[in-house]
């Protein structure tokens, strides 16, 4: 999504500023043109030539140094993103001050704007940043919001700048297209864990990466997203309600409660087929083992599939070896709108990678189906493919 993008990067003054460097080299290894406008207070934290040795281009400073680039940057840029960002330029950008470098090019610019505060605890509670974080927002702004930690005062409070990772996340919400406005959309993801005793229990090998990455592209699109995710070791995408469940059941029950009012939900979680039928409170004897007895686990696919108003419902089907025509009578059996197939043997394909090679398989008008081979692609992009068939589908 960043690859090809000019992004114009303001810098002000901060303790966080240095941060600003980081961000800009994550941006130019993601593909991104990346430009730099720093204030006066920002040189006091940072050098312009740290700042421009990551952009690969001098960083301005003032509205002196070139005729005109106050036109020129932002005519480039598709997106303007300032980190950090002051209470000061914040108070400059909502009332159309205009008095350097930044300042100037924020008024020319007709973009996305992402800005990153830092700033002491107090001042971002003043009601006059806040009157003018609201004016900002109003305006179409994005907002990343600043962490509570000790802030460099070494007070403690809301105020410290966002990581570098969210302050990206930020700019990529901004550039995406918000085709999946107006839509809910229920995922799960991650595989659940059956207990058989208090050490023990029944799982798999999903990382949950497939579906947190479904939810984080649903999100940057314009979506209100809720994730049920099993047991997984990766953080809550930001702007995306997680619900955290560990066993088959509970991810069934905390999908029934929300896909009545969910418009498409989609089931990458690798649900584990079976638990034990009696769950021990203590730890069960190594000869005791043998005597473990399974049920079957509620078919959490089938049940949105058998709903009376269902979402548009898509499936995972994960299998060994290029059996699409398991992956198709499953999406018969659970009446699924869509199924995505992936064979888990194939290089850079199925579970813990961060890639994935899949089929989808739609419904034709008539009923025929369809299969959309997909070569080897990031999660992120399979995603992306995987929300364009549904909203080609969808109707
Ligand atoms: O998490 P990652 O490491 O990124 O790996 C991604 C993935 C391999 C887990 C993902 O791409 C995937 O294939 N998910 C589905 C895995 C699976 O359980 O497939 P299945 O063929 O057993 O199940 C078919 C469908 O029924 C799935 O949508 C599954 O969520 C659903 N199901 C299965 C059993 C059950 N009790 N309830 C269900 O809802």
């Amino acid at each position: 999504m960043l690859q090809d993008k000019t992004i114009l990067v303001g810098i002000t003054g901060s303790v966080a500023a240095y941060k600003a460097v980081d961000l800009i080299r994550r941006l130019r290894d993601a593909g991104a043109t990346v430009r730099a406008i720093m204030t006066s207070s920002a040189e006091r934290f940072i050098t312009p030539l740290s700042v421009a040795l990551a952009c690969g281009e001098p960083a301005l400073t003032s509205l002196f140094d070139q005729p005109f680039s106050h036109i020129d940057l932002p005519a480039k840029a598709d997106v303007l993103v300032v980190a950090p960002a002051t209470a000061n330029i914040l108070g400059k950008f909502a009332n159309g001050i205009a008095d350097d470098l930044l300042s100037t090019s924020y008024l020319v610019f007709r973009g996305p704007l992402v800005v990153a505060p830092a700033m002491n605890w107090r001042m971002y509670e003043h009601p006059a940043v806040k009157k003018n974080l609201a004016t900002l927002l109003a305006q179409g702004a994005s907002l990343v919001d600043p962490q509570r930690g000790t802030l460099a005062c070494g007070e403690e409070g809301v105020g410290k700048m966002a990581d570098v990772d969210a302050v990206i996340e930020g700019i990529r919400i901004a550039l995406a297209p918000k085709d999946l406005a107006g839509e809910r959309v229920l995922i799960t993801a991650g595989p659940t864990r059956e207990p058989i005793d208090p050490v023990r229990f029944l799982s798999n090998r999903s990382s949950g990466k497939m579906g947190y990455e479904l939810a984080r592209v649903a999100r940057r699109r314009g979506a209100h997203v809720t994730l049920i995710s099993g047991p997984t070791a990766l953080p809550s995408p930001s702007g995306v309600t997680t619900v955290r469940v560990e066993t088959a059941l509970e991810m069934y029950t905390a999908v029934k409660e929300r896909a009545g009012g969910a418009t498409i939900a989609i089931m990458a979680a690798a649900v584990a087929d079976f638990c034990a039928s009696e769950q021990r409170t203590v730890k069960a004897e190594k000869q005791d083992m043998s005597l473990l007895q399974l049920d079957r686990t509620p078919d959490i696919l089938a049940a949105i599939g058998a709903l009376e108003n269902k979402p548009f419902t898509v499936g995972f089907a994960a299998e060994t070896g290029f059996r699409i025509d398991r992956a198709e009578r499953k999406m018969v059996d659970k009446r699924a709108d869509m199924m995505v197939f992936n064979d888990v043997l194939q290089e850079g394909s199925g579970f813990d990678t961060d890639t994935n090679v899949v089929t989808i398989i739609s419904r034709e008008d008539g009923g025929v189906l369809r299969k959309e081979h997909l070569p080897l692609m990031s999660k992120e992009a399979v995603a992306s493919a995987i929300f364009d068939s549904i909203l080609a589908h969808k109707g």
